[in-house]
């Protein structure tokens, strides 16, 4: 028998694992993402790399862990997440592996751990305790056994070494803004053209209880802008500038979920001033006696946040502190001449841009490096944990992490949670195989020409279907019929002797034209390009009618149009009368191209060029009933 890869060389070993057969789950509040699903992700993340170009963001691909004391520092000690969520391990330095269970290794190994913490390279707190206990329980076996360790010593020695910290301590990021920070100082992105604005889109980490919408490992879409101060720079004097970025930012991101199509988005704004006696700090002390006066009402977690973070209890969701909390002081009340003035110039551009938004005096966030704008976005469907974006000003945090003054702006949308959200709004419809063509060979000696047809397609990007070889012509076309592929390109023998290949449309059209046809080898690949545009074009309409873009009902691309143009949904820009005949010229040739009808060269590089921008303009369109997604199209 034939041994499976890798694990073959174990021998019995091998055979012993495969006796006690175990299936592996992935790990909770982790999942895997599939096809058809993976595709509306896929779409999102372009969408989102699109429209945070037009405003001039670069992408940047931060590590996913990072130095535990990154994420302590900025996101802050008393934080859920830092307290509570974060996945954090100790990267053992490899010259620190375990040594043997020999005497003479472990005094060796002693030592060097020692010299370790002496240079610096692992931390003396902690491990310098550990090591002068195993030196003593080492010594013990000099005295007694003569250098062979016990049993009972070992495992002493053992549980010690376990309790050693052997290097860094690490944290799979949480979230990015601390990463980005990090990367600008490393960088020295201050010397850059200011402000830096980056964007970044990837796998995030926190220990959290998983519910719908909430996960341990979860996706996020997040934007930065920052900006070092230059000479002469701050204070009073810049609160329009950063007011108008911190609404440009949040603009982006409206845009973002309104060229998604999303749905039921609401966006909350508040400020929560600046670090200063005169404003945050001078309202944390009143709202600390506040709180204090009404404790006991409270449940345990505000009453250990009005010690360790008070103005988390404003976040608070229970039910009976409500009432509670809607009589505390309120921030805007407490706020700086320069933060009012901030906020109140924040709301004026958000105005200006013609943003939506309602203030929640309580909108807090959980992460302690914000100051001033803060925001949350929501939207439909999504249960309890309704949050789609959550964002604000971050100024001091890149000094915070020994860089230089600077400024910082910036979101994080859950991506899992704008899927469900996309989802929940247009329920995903089967989605059918998108193959544009079948390619097959009529027999055994034509096959490798079938295939070197296919790749040619599939260079032009067409998607093709190839049964598997030998497979039965009828088989094959009953095949592609049930996966509704249109055309089969069929490479038979003496038609290839004749310099041809033969064309099958699978399904009668409403558009005349013959079922078989023959179309010389050299228009392949400018049958495949007008054919893939047709298909492309017939998926588009159809959703934009609302139908299954995959569905078949016979009904020609034509017909369709017309339904189209009556029904009133075809976006302005095509009701413009050049542009309606032009269309129907540009039908007409893909059709008649698709039933094999010879046309001058020019009409078919005319109906590449104009059905590409049709296209495109298409893609600009809203989609009510786009396959997976409301707008997504
Ligand atoms: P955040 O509010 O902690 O902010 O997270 C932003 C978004 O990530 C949330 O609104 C939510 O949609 C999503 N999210 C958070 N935790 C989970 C989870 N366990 N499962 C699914 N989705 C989750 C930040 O992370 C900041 N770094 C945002 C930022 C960037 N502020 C300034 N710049």
């Amino acid at each position: 028998m034939e041994r499976v890869g890798g694990l073959s060389g174990a021998g019995t070993a091998f055979q012993e694992l495969m006796a006690e057969k175990k299936k592996f789950q992935a790990i909770k509040g982790t999942r895997d993402l599939l096809p058809p699903e993976t595709e509306l992700w896929n779409r999102v993340e372009q969408m989102a790399r699109e429209v945070f170009g037009t405003f001039g963001f670069g992408e940047i691909r931060p590590p996913i862990f990072e130095p535990t004391e990154l994420f302590a520092r900025s996101i802050g000690m008393d934080t859920d997440v830092v307290g509570k969520e974060m996945y954090t391990f100790t990267d053992r330095l490899r010259e620190l592996d375990w040594p043997k269970w020999t005497f003479s290794d472990f005094k060796r190994w002693i030592h060097l751990v020692d010299t370790f913490v002496q240079e610096g390279k692992i931390p003396r707190f902690r491990n310098e305790d550990i090591l002068d206990q195993m030196r003593a329980t080492v010594a013990s076996f000099d005295r007694d056994l003569n250098g062979a360790p016990e049993t009972d010593d070992l495992r002493e020695l053992r549980d010690l070494m376990e309790q050693l910290i052997l290097g860094d301590s690490l944290t799979l990021r949480p979230e990015a803004t601390a990463s980005v920070c990090r990367a600008y100082i490393e960088h020295g992105m201050h010397a850059w053209p200011q402000p830096v604005k980056l964007y970044y889109m990837g796998p995030m980490f926190r220990r959290e209880r998983p519910q719908k919408g909430r996960y341990r490992q979860f996706y996020q879409i997040g934007a930065e802008v920052l900006e070092t101060l230059q000479p002469g720079q701050g204070g009073a004097k810049d609160v329009p500038k950063d007011a108008t970025v911190d609404a440009e930012v949040i603009e982006m991101v409206m845009t973002f979920f309104a060229r998604l199509g999303l749905e039921g988005v609401q966006l909350e704004i508040n400020s929560i001033g600046h670090a200063a006696e005169n404003c945050r700090r001078g309202y944390v002390q009143k709202l600390k006696v506040a709180l204090e006066k009404v404790k006991e009402q409270l449940g345990p977690d505000s009453q250990r946040r009005i010690e360790t973070n008070p103005l988390r209890v404003l976040d608070s969701k229970l039910e009976r502190e409500q009432a509670i909390i809607a009589g505390l002081p309120k921030i805007a009340d407490h706020l700086c001449d320069d933060c009012k003035q901030q906020y109140a110039e924040v709301k004026r551009q958000l105005g200006l841009r013609g943003v939506k938004y309602q203030e929640n005096w309580r909108l807090v966030r959980g992460l302690d490096y914000y100051m001033r704008t803060t925001f949350e976005i929501t939207a439909r469907g999504l249960g309890s944990q309704n949050a789609v974006c959550g964002g604000g000003r971050y100024d001091g945090l890149v000094e915070l992490l020994g860089g230089l003054p600077t400024k910082g702006i910036g979101f994080a949308i859950g991506e899992d949670r704008l899927i469900l959200s996309l989802q929940h709004q247009q329920p995903s419809r089967e989605v059918g195989p998108r193959a544009d063509v079948m390619v097959t060979s009529s027999g055994e000696q034509t096959w490798q020409e079938a295939v070197r047809v296919a790749s040619s397609l599939r260079q032009q990007g067409l998607v093709v279907y190839m049964p598997n070889p030998g497979t039965r012509l009828n088989k094959a076309l009953e095949s592609a019929n049930r996966q509704k592929i249109r055309i089969a390109i069929i490479v038979g023998e003496s038609e290839m002797a004749a310099g041809k290949y033969v064309v099958r449309i699978l399904r009668p059209f409403e558009e005349e034209g013959p079922r078989d046809q023959q179309i010389p080898t050299n228009r392949l690949l400018l049958y495949g390009r007008l054919a893939k545009l047709r298909n492309d074009l017939e998926r588009k309409v159809r959703g934009l009618l609302g139908e299954n873009p995959q569905s078949f009902k016979g009904e020609g691309l034509g017909m369709i149009l017309q339904r189209l143009e009556a029904d009133k949904v075809l976006p302005n820009f095509f009701l413009r009368t050049t542009l309606k005949e032009e269309l129907r010229d540009l039908v007409q040739i893909l059709n008649r191209a698709l039933h094999g009808s010879y046309l001058t060269e020019g009409s078919e590089e005319w109906a590449l060029v104009v059905g590409n921008l049709v296209l495109a303009e298409l893609d600009r369109t809203k989609t009510p009933g786009s396959e997976d997604a409301g707008a997504l199209q």
